[in-house]
């Protein structure tokens, strides 16, 4: 029985190139999306991947989505926390709202789907958690107080995981991307985005597919002594 592998945020970016490379490599793959449904479709459209929508964010919806995923498709073995959003503002103009949303859902909704697969795997003595981060937890970036916080955040939650869960068979690791290119990326200005990629050694954007190399090493059988380690892929832009 191949292993059941779930990713949030999984219809567009890192999280859909993370899901098929998953699939290629025989996971049996999951993934969540939140309001995008004719982007959701396309995706399930285009690799008969299962496709479920929530919020991350909402505590409730999280439990009971996962639930009902375990109830028809058995025990989630590897997670991976990708959904995200930026809402980018110097902090003297950022609203309460633009921290919370931030917050709530980028560190939030890893909290959430953790909290909703780790009994089980602490049961059945195997987890995988991969969550994605980003270079700009590491580095700081000019008008992310919220989502350099929340990254940040997902650093910590990662390393008190892995302790938590090493006598169990689970490892938790972090996984930093550096710019890539996304929706989230490429909805920056073109002059902000022309800056960003001269900063990179490598002088591109990394694509989908480099990000979820790194998260299939992670959350192999047999990368089993890895835990609690961050991996920041990111052609050189910060080394950590
Ligand atoms: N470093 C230092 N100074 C900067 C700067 C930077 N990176 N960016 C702007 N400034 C300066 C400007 O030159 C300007 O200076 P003056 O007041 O002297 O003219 C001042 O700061 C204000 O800049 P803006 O006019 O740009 O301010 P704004 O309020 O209109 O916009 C912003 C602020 C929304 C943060 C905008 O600068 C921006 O979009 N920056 C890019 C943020 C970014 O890189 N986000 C990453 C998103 S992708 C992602 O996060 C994925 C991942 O994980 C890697």
């Amino acid at each position: 029985m191949p292993r059941t592998a779930l990713v949030t945020g999984g219809v567009s970016g890192i999280g859909s190139a993370t899901a098929v490379s998953l699939k290629d490599a025989g996971y049996a793959v999951i993934v969540n999306y939140f309001g995008n449904d004719a982007e959701a479709e396309e995706f399930h459209a285009k690799t008969a991947i299962p496709v479920f929508n929530w919020n991350v964010a909402d505590f409730e919806a999280t439990q009971a989505a996962i639930g009902g995923i375990v109830a028809t498709s058995g025990p989630i073995e590897i997670l991976v926390n990708n959904a995200g959003i930026t809402r980018d503002s110097m902090l003297h103009k950022m609203t309460l709202d633009q921290w919370r949303s931030v917050i709530d859902v980028d560190l939030g909704g890893c909290f959430n789907a953790c909290r909703a697969v780790i009994s089980s795997m602490r049961e059945r003595r195997f987890g995988r958690i991969g969550n994605i981060s980003s270079v700009n937890a590491l580095s700081g970036q000019f008008g992310q107080t919220n989502y350099a916080a929340a990254k940040a955040g997902i650093i910590g939650f990662t390393k008190a995981l892995a302790l938590e869960g090493a006598s169990r068979g689970i490892t938790a690791n972090v996984i930093a991307p550096g710019y890539t290119d996304t929706g989230m990326v490429n909805r920056l200005p073109d002059e902000t985005l022309r800056g960003i990629v001269e900063n990179v050694p490598a002088k591109r954007l990394a694509s989908p597919e480099e990000i979820a190399r790194g998260v299939l090493f992670l959350v192999a059988d047999d990368s089993s002594f890895i835990n609690g380690a961050t991996l920041s892929i990111n052609g050189g832009k910060y080394m950590a």
